[in-house]
């Protein structure tokens, strides 16, 4: 099959490079001449498990491409993915910009019948608008169909989700449209589920909102927990077990952040805005999340009192482990907090230091390793459950701090791991130790 992804960010370039793996040619088509260049010599622009590999393997094969010219990029290709980003407008909804811009090179530039399917996560009803301004704007005497293909990728394990993730969902009001998609979706060899397009869009929200509330759900029953003397990691456990409810995504912690789920459920409920119909569980998803970044500093603030010029080492500051993305990160309120408290904050993350520069304050302060952010603190709190956070000593914050006080917003330690390390430990949804 003949393809063009139009966007290499992170879902076209994910995108592209998988189905190019499937045996399909693929050219990816992006305005930026200098990643073009980039990608055609086998450099990925973004770490993604996996990814570089298969870009060079299938740029060395030929059935895959860069280019920035439309019409050699769309040139008889059978299947066009929008796949640009959708960035959250002032009022919470979808930005459609890059889309809509999307759409009008599409029809200056196509010189044959073509399904055009979208990639992005756009608001229900957007592949019929793309389809009429497609239409009303096409150059060429040829005729096209659209369809939905969602997508479900995490951050750090995309081309994995990619190829062994739980479904492919495709929706279309033309069977042929249908067909097709299931065809070039074939080689992943998931189970496909066939709707129509609103359905499909709606999928895509809907999966978003319902483990943004989960995750919301057992932060609250971790708040619960943590003030009538239960564990949420037994809790959470113990409800994991059944079927009906899964054990994924039960994390108690600081909250969601990240480009998805914070964006995706307020544009579901501006959707719902939109046509009357309100939407009070994900209203208090939202609301639960953030009031859960402060709860730590309330804490911390209450058990501290005055925070003046106290040094905190903040430990972890991408909006989740193996990522340098801080976009919604909960590091970004938590500081912010500290600072408006007077405390000295001095932070360390593995990857994200410099990306935290251009969204944190000037005032915070950055250590180059776990061992320089905690010396001589007199608190510590950690915001992302990185792997080297995680396998961090408890004896060395008794050795290195002024005081061993450690709050920690990812449950990173059990609590018989804190018990007699001389930490005294404060962790989400789990009684103190006084270790
Ligand atoms: C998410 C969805 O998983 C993916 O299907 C969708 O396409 C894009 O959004 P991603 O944002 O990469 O992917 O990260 P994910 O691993 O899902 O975590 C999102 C946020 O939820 C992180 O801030 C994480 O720390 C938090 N989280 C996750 C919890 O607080 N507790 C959990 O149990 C799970």
């Amino acid at each position: 099959m003949n393809i063009a992804v139009i966007g290499t960010g992170y879902v076209g370039l994910v995108t592209g490079v998988c189905l190019s793996d499937l045996g399909h040619n693929v050219t990816c088509i992006d305005i930026d001449e200098k990643k073009v260049e980039k990608l055609n010599n086998g450099k990925s622009p973004i770490y993604e498990e996996g990814l570089e590999e298969l870009l060079e393997k299938n740029l060395r094969q030929e059935r895959l491409t860069f280019t920035t010219d439309y019409t050699r990029g769309l040139a008889q290709k059978q299947l066009v993915y929008i796949a640009v980003g959708t960035p959250q407008g002032d009022d919470g909804s979808a930005d459609l910009t890059y889309v809509n811009a999307a759409c009008r090179d599409i029809a200056s530039h196509l010189e044959n019948d073509a399904v055009i399917v979208t990639k992005s996560t756009v608001p229900v009803g957007t592949n019929e608008h793309i389809k009429e301004t497609i239409e009303a704007n096409l150059v060429n005497d040829v005729s096209i169909s659209v369809a939905s293909n969602p997508e479900f990728l995490r951050q750090g394990s995309a081309v994995h989700d990619t190829f062994r993730g739980d479904r492919i969902v495709i929706g279309s009001n033309d069977e042929e449209a249908l067909e097709l998609l299931e065809k070039v979706n074939a080689g992943f060899r998931l189970p496909i589920v066939k709707t129509d397009l609103r359905s499909a869009e709606m999928i895509k929200y809907a999966s978003n909102a319902f483990l943004a509330t989960k995750i919301s759900f057992i932060n609250e029953m971790a708040n619960l927990s943590e003030k009538i003397g239960a564990n949420i990691d037994h809790v959470a456990k113990g409800m994991g077990m059944d079927k009906r409810i899964g054990e994924s995504f039960l994390n108690a912690g600081i909250g969601f952040g990240g480009s998805c789920f914070p964006k995706d459920t307020r544009a579901i409920i501006s959707i719902g805005r939109n046509v009357e119909n309100d939407m009070p569980i994900l209203e208090n998803v939202v609301d639960v999340n953030e009031r859960q970044r402060s709860i730590i500093v309330d804490k911390l603030h209450k058990r501290v009192t005055d925070l003046s010029n106290k040094k905190v080492a903040v430990l972890g500051l991408s909006f989740k482990p193996n990522t340098d993305d801080m976009r919604e990160a909960p590091s970004i309120d938590v500081t912010e907090k500290l600072l408006d408290k007077n405390a000295e904050v001095v932070a360390y993350d593995p990857v994200a230091t410099e990306n935290a520069k251009e969204v944190l304050s000037n005032k915070v302060h950055y250590a180059t390793s776990i061992e320089k952010a905690v010396q001589d603190a007199d608190v510590a709190i950690i915001l992302t459950e990185w792997k080297e956070i995680k396998n961090f000593p408890l004896h060395e914050y008794k050795a290195r701090m002024k005081e061993a006080l450690v709050f920690d917003g990812r449950n990173c330690f059990t609590l018989d791991q804190v018990k007699n390390s001389g930490v005294e430990y404060h962790s989400i949804g789990r009684p103190v130790i006084y270790g």
